[in-house]
């Protein structure tokens, strides 16, 4: 099973990315887990859409061959960040051809606050929705409070989230086993 991994930060110490890691690393055998790029992506402009850049065809190709995606978004003023909205806006065009439609879902979620990105959830949620993907409801995935959650290379060192990752993956993985399977 290939599951591809979509972190909404940039920043090189991103708490998101480096929960994206751990995703990857209890991943059980027969599961693969690959981090998306988004830094190389233009700012969506639908001038740009005759000559469609390389970058953004490049991301819908890893949605659309992936079994399934998994994203972990920052929350920046209540909602998702720019350059996560900027890469689902260019992955649905064009118009018709939207990379998202009948791809299974899972949102999580890490900030330095204290609700763990539960707003930006939604509003993610709410855009996975539109965009006909499949958004697997439980179990939710809420890290707050981040700082102490990992070690100083970024490695996750909680104990109770690690639990929570390796329930999270079984069950998603069981989901997704489902649409394989249909
Ligand atoms: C934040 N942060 C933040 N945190 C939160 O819980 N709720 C929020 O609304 C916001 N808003 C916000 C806006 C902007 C512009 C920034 C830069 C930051 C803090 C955020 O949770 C923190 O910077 C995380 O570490 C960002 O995620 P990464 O980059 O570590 O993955």
């Amino acid at each position: 099973m290939n599951l591809l991994a979509i972190s909404g930060s940039l920043r090189k110490d991103s708490f998101n990315t480096a929960l994206l890691r751990a995703v990857a690393a209890r991943a059980k055998e027969g599961v693969e887990v690959t981090l998306a790029d988004l830094a190389s992506l233009p700012l969506y402009n639908q001038d740009l859409e005759a000559a469609y850049p390389a970058q953004a065809q490049a991301l819908k190709d890893k949605i659309r061959a992936a079994d399934a995606v998994i994203i972990a978004t920052p929350e920046f003023n209540r909602s998702i960040p720019g350059v996560l909205k900027n890469a689902i806006d260019w992955t649905s065009r064009p118009y018709g051809d939207n990379a998202w439609k009948g791809k299974p879902v899972y949102v999580m979620g890490a900030s330095s606050g204290p609700i763990g990105t539960a707003p930006a959830q939604y509003d993610l949620k709410k855009i996975m929705l539109y965009l006909d993907a499949y958004v697997l409801g439980q179990p939710e995935f809420y890290l707050g409070n981040v700082a102490g959650k990992f070690d100083g290379a970024g490695v996750l060192t909680d104990e109770s989230t690690i639990e929570h990752i390796d329930k999270a993956l079984a069950t998603f993985t069981a989901f997704v086993e489902r649409f394989r399977a249909a």
